[in-house]
Order: C-alpha cells, then sequence, then structure tokens
C-alpha cells in the first residue's frame, strides 16, 4: 500500500502531542521531515518521531518531492501564507485552526488550494469526536429544532499569545471557530445569525483583547446555538461539556469523554471512553483516506470558511453590540 510522506510545519506543543502520535500509529503515513523555526524544536521532534531529517528552512520542506503531505501547527499569523505557500508547491494540507486571521485571508486560501488541486483540512476535530458522532446518530431520529449549549473554558499561561491580537487574534476567532463548527454540525440547517457579548476578563499583562464571551447562533430552522468562551478558567474543571435538547429528548457530553443520552431509549444511556477523545485521530486518517482514494477531505474549504466566517461575525457583533444576519452564500468559498 503506498503510504503518505508526512512533512510537519512548526513542531510544538500540540502538534506533538496529537499529529505527530497519530501520524506515526497510522499505517497509512510515514512521518518523513519536521520543520519549525527553532532547530532545537524541530530537531527534537525528528529525534522523538524517527523523521528522515529536520530543517528550519521551509523552502526545503515544501520542495521535497518525497512529501505529500504537510501538517501545520504554528501561531494563528503564519497560517494564511503557509497554506498558501504550501498548496502553491502541490502539498496536500492539514492545517490547525483558525483557517486565518482574516476573511480576506480564507479566501485567498481557498482559491489557492482550488488551484492547485490539492486536498485541504482545517483542524475543527470536535465534529468527529466519537461521542459526538454517537449523538449525531441519535439526532438523525429527532427532525425537530435543536437548542445546544457548549462550554469551553480555560486556563492560559501570562503572556500566551493567543491573546494577542497580531499574532493569536484572540480567542473568539482562534478558537471559538471550534466550537461553531461543532454547533453547525449538530444542526442540519444554515446558520443565519450571529449575537455575541463579551468583554476581557483576563488582566491586562495575561491579554492584549477582549477574550471571553457567549456567543448564540440562530440557525434557518430555528435552532439555536451558544457557545461560552471564558478564558479566566480553571485548570482543575473540565474544559468542555455540550448539552443538546431537541423534541423531549436530552442529550450531555462532559469533555467528550462521558455521555447522557435521554429520551432515546427507555433508560437512560451512558457512555464512558477510556480517555478525552475530541476526533483528532479520526480528522488525520479520514484525510489520509481521502488522498488515497482522492475523496472529499473532512472539514473542507466549506466548512473551515463557514466556521471563520461566524467568527468575525462574532467579532463584528461584538464591535457593535448588534446582531449579525449572515446566509450561505456570504460564507462560499
Ligand atoms: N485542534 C486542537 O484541538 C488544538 C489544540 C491546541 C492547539 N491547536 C492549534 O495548534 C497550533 C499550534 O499551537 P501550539 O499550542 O502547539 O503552539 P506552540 O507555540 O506550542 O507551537 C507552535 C510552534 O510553531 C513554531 N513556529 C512559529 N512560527 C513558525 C513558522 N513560521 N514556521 C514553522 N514553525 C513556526 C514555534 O517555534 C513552535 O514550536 C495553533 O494553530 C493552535 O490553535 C489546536
Amino acid at each position: 500500500m503506498k503510504q503518505i510522506k508526512v512533512g510537519f510545519i512548526g513542531s510544538g506543543g500540540f502538534t506533538r502531542k496529537f499529529h505527530m502520535v497519530n501520524a506515526k500509529e497510522n499505517t497509512k503515513l510515514t512521518i518523513h521531515a519536521m520543520m519549525d523555526v527553532l532547530e532545537e524544536t524541530a530537531k527534537s521532534a525528528a529525534e522523538e518521531f524517527g523523521a528522515a531529517y529536520h530543517t528550519t528552512d521551509l523552502d526545503r520542506l515544501l520542495s521535497d518531492g518525497d512529501i505529500d503531505l504537510v501538517i501545520i501547527a504554528t501561531p494563528h499569523n503564519t497560517h494564511a501564507e503557509l497554506c498558501m505557500k504550501a498548496a502553491n508547491a502541490g502539498k496536500h494540507i492539514l492545517c490547525e485552526k483558525p483557517m486565518a486571521l482574516t476573511w480576506y485571508d480564507c479566501r485567498s486560501i481557498a482559491e489557492a488550494v482550488k488551484k492547485n488541486n490539492v486536498k485541504y483540512t482545517i483542524g475543527y476535530n470536535r465534529g468527529m469526536a466519537p461521542l459526538i458522532l454517537e449523538a449525531r446518530k441519535r439526532l438523525d431520529s429527532v427532525p425537530a429544532k435543536r437548542m445546544i449549549y457548549h462550554r469551553i473554558q480555560a486556563y492560559f499561561s501570562p503572556g500566551h499569545w493567543t491573546h494577542d491580537p497580531e499574532i493569536g487574534g484572540g480567542r473568539i476567532v482562534s478558537e471559538g471557530c471550534h466550537i461553531f463548527d461543532l454547533l453547525s454540525e449538530l444542526v442540519p440547517a444554515p446558520p443565519v445569525c450571529v449575537y455575541a457579548s463579551g468583554s476581557r476578563f483576563l488582566p491586562p499583562e495575561m491579554s492584549k483583547m477582549l477574550d471571553s464571551a457567549i456567543v448564540t447562533i440562530t440557525y434557518a430552522d430555528g435552532s439555536v446555538g451558544t457557545t461560552l468562551i471564558a478564558s479566566a478558567g480553571c485548570k482543575t474543571f473540565p474544559k468542555e461539556a455540550t448539552e443538546i435538547y431537541a423534541d423531549q429528548h436530552a442529550i450531555s457530553i462532559s469533555n467528550f469523554v462521558e455521555m447522557e443520552c435521554h429520551g432515546f431509549a427507555e433508560e437512560k444511556e451512558v457512555m464512558t471512553l477510556p480517555a478525552v477523545d475530541k476526533g483528532h485521530k479520526l480528522e488525520l486518517d479520514l484525510l489520509a483516506e481521502a488522498i488515497l482514494e482522492d475523496k472529499d477531505p473532512p472539514n473542507n474549504l466549506q466548512k473551515a470558511a463557514r466556521a471563520a466566517y461566524i467568527s468575525y461575525c462574532a467579532m463584528e457583533s461584538l464591535d457593535s453590540g448588534k446582531a449579525v444576519p449572515l446566509k450561505e452564500s456570504d460564507y462560499a468559498v
């Protein structure tokens, strides 16, 4: 079987814990190269995961004809340029969220990906978490509109670049997009309106911008999804939780590890996974399969653009204090 050779762009904390481990375990993939602007980071990742080489030279990696797929996990202000360069070099792409920090850049990425006919997946893994897939299976039998709540609270070390508008773009754009995608995957109708309310909850030395908000999305079928994004959170409390209500059915998922479903069977159903699973493994496997079999990749350009666009509308709403209407054609790429 042909194996897909992977080059990693950015060898930092998250990709090392998830994408590198998952790529190493996946027989469809071979880890070929590690690139990072910090040589020591690329070198230690190459040693740990058995890559053929490490480099700080992006052009070396992108001109390596052996590499089929690049996995980009770098600070958010670099995603647009790296994706466009990778697409122009003919590489398939898994890029971590957010797609980009501006809508203009999202459109430019989409153009480059389409022009070069490469596969593109954005790292909105939550919709592929096993318990979310279990919830969706049950919800398929309930045609009623949905009311959904998702909490994403987090603790940040002082000065983390996420809260720097130039580098991270802030949590609403850079992490909210994950959840705006998740809500939109749980509702079988397009989003039509976004309203957000929030402010900076962290002290100024920890955050240079608005960092926390409650964002509500209304869907064309009357469903409503709300996301609580708290940055002044606590690391001992579970980061995420999802509650879904539809026509006398209820599903509650705690941190992608425990689920209770009520109203689907006579007795309440309880599922507990051996460990938190947010869907990273399945996401990479589906992308590998899409490359090998020339199929549509998971979390493709259209899905990437939908949640990115919602995140920019949320920022607009935070600024204006008003709800922002949207339609499918606004975020078509
Ligand atoms: N999908 C998820 O669940 C999830 C969770 C956490 C983080 N992430 C995303 O992963 C990405 C990386 O986050 P992290 O927490 O690992 O950050 P990090 O700071 O730990 O790692 C980033 C790495 O990128 C390197 N880097 C910076 N600029 C670069 C460039 N131009 N080219 C190559 N390398 C460069 C840095 O030296 C660093 O090693 C971000 O997009 C983040 O949003 C996703």
